[in-house]
C-alpha cells in the first residue's frame, strides 16, 4: 500500500535513499571500499565499444551513463532511443558491448534493441529492476537495480537505480582499462557512497521547492537547462514534469540555448537551471546571465558555492548538498522528480495513473 503518503508516486521518491543504497551494497565491497561486481563474461579492457540503448527516464540514465563510460573509463560510447536505434540498422564492431536499461525489462523497442545488438556480435547487459523479464532472458548478463517494485507508473527510483548501476559499471570499466588509479576509484566510490544520505537530506527540506511548484503550476512551458554529465538530468526534469503536470516542458543541453530556444525566453517561461559546481559551472553560469537579460526566471538548482555565484541572476534558488561532481546527476534527479510531483499535486492530476501512459510498454 502506500502507508502514510498520498500517492505512490510520492512513497517511492521517498524510498530513493533506500533504493540507491542497496543498489550500492550490491557493487561495493564494504571491507575495501572498491567497486565489485558480479562476474561479467567479457573484459572491458577488450571491449572496443559500448552502445546503450533504452527509452524514455531509462533512455536518460543512458545517456548519464555514456558521459561516464567516455569520462572515466575512456572508451568510445553512443547511444540511442531503442525506437530509432533497432530501424538505423547501425553497424556495430566485433566484440562490442550492448547496454540496454529498462525498469520493466518487457519494453518492446528495447527488447528489440537488445536482439538487434546480439545478432551484430555484441556483449549484450542489461540493467533491470525485473529479474524475471524477458530482457534479462535474453541478456548475456544481467545486472540488478535494487528498486523493488514501482507503481507510479512515471519512473522515480528505478531512475536513480539504474544511475548508480552505470556509475559503478563505468568505475569497473576505468579500473579494467587502468584509466583510473586506485585513489581516485576509492574517491569516487567514497562519493557514491555518500549519496543515500544527501538524498534523504534532499527530501527532508521540501519547503523551497514548494514555492518553485507554486510558480510552476502557471506556467506554460518550462525550459530545462544542464550540461555534462547533468544535462541528461534536465530532460529527466522536463519529461517528469510533461508526464504528470501536462506542462510543455524542454530539457536542452545549456550551450544549445542561444541556437534556438533562446527565442521562447520571457517573464512567462521559468528556466530550471540544473547546475552544481564543477568544470561546467562558469559555462552554465554564462548561459543563465543570457536568460536573465531576457527577462527570463531563472529557478537555480546548485550547491552553496554555485548557489552564491549566481545570486545575482536567480529568481529562486534551491541549495543542494555539496557533492561530488561525479555523483551530482544521482543527487540532482531527486529534487527534479519531486519539483514535478509537487507540481501535478497543486494541479491535481492523476499522479499514479497520467493520462495516456501506460506502465510497461509492450508494443512497439
Ligand atoms: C518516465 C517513464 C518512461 C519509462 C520508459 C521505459 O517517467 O516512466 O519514460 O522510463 O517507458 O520503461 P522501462 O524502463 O520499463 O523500459
Amino acid at each position: 500500500g502506500k502507508g502514510n503518503f498520498r500517492h505512490f508516486m510520492e512513497k517511492e521518491l521517498h524510498e530513493h535513499p533506500v533504493v540507491i543504497g542497496d543498489t550500492l551494497r550490491r557493487m561495493v565491497d564494504p571491507s575495501t571500499r572498491g567497486i565489485a561486481l558480479p562476474e561479467l563474461p567479457f573484459d572491458f579492457a577488450r571491449i572496443p565499444r559500448i552502445t546503450i540503448s533504452a527509452c524514455g527516464s531509462a533512455f536518460y540514465a543512458g545517456l548519464t551513463g555514456r558521459w561516464w563510460f567516455e569520462a572515466i573509463a575512456r572508451i568510445p560510447t553512443d547511444g540511442d532511443v531503442a525506437s530509432e536505434f533497432r530501424y538505423r540498422t547501425p553497424p556495430l564492431p566485433d566484440g562490442g558491448l550492448g547496454l540496454l536499461v529498462s525498469q520493466s525489462g518487457e519494453t518492446a523497442d528495447t527488447l528489440a534493441a537488445l536482439r538487434y545488438m546480439r545478432e551484430q556480435g555484441q556483449h549484450v547487459l542489461s540493467i533491470v529492476n525485473v529479474p524475471e523479464s524477458s530482457m534479462a532472458r535474453e541478456s548475456e548478463a544481467v545486472l540488478e537495480t535494487m528498486a523493488g517494485p514501482e507503481i507510479g507508473v512515471a519512473s522515480t527510483k528505478a531512475f536513480t537505480a539504474q544511475l548508480v548501476v552505470l556509475a559503478c559499471l563505468a568505475l569497473a570499466a576505468a579500473r579494467a582499462r587502468g584509466t583510473i588509479g586506485a585513489a581516485e576509484e576509492a574517491a569516487l566510490t567514497g562519493a557514491l557512497l555518500e549519496v543515500p544520505g544527501r538524498a534523504a537530506d534532499v527530501l527532508e527540506k521540501d519547503e523551497a521547492l514548494q514555492a518553485i511548484a507554486a510558480r510552476l503550476v502557471q506556467a506554460r512551458d518550462v525550459l530545462y537547462l544542464g550540461r555534462g554529465n547533468c544535462f541528461p538530468i534536465a530532460l529527466e526534469g522536463a519529461l517528469k514534469l510533461k508526464e504528470i503536470s501536462y506542462i510543455h516542458a524542454e530539457g536542452y543541453a545549456a550551450g544549445e540555448m542561444k541556437h534556438g530556444p533562446i527565442a521562447l525566453i520571457d517573464p512567462t517561461v521559468p528556466v530550471i537551471a540544473v547546475a552544481p559546481s564543477g568544470p561546467l559551472f562558469e559555462k552554465t553560469a554564462s548561459n543563465l546571465q543570457e536568460a536573465a537579460a531576457r527577462g527570463g526566471q531563472v529557478i537555480v538548482f546548485s550547491d552553496a558555492a554555485g548557489a552564491a555565484k549566481l545570486k545575482g541572476i536567480a529568481t529562486e534558488t534551491v541549495v543542494l548538498p555539496d557533492v561530488d561532481p561525479f555523483v551530482a546527476p544521482i543527487l540532482y534527479a531527486v529534487p527534479m522528480q519531486l519539483l514535478a510531483y509537487l507540481v501535478a499535486v497543486l494541479k491535481g492530476t492523476d499522479v499514479d495513473q497520467p493520462r495516456n501512459l501506460a506502465k510497461s510498454v509492450t508494443v512497439e
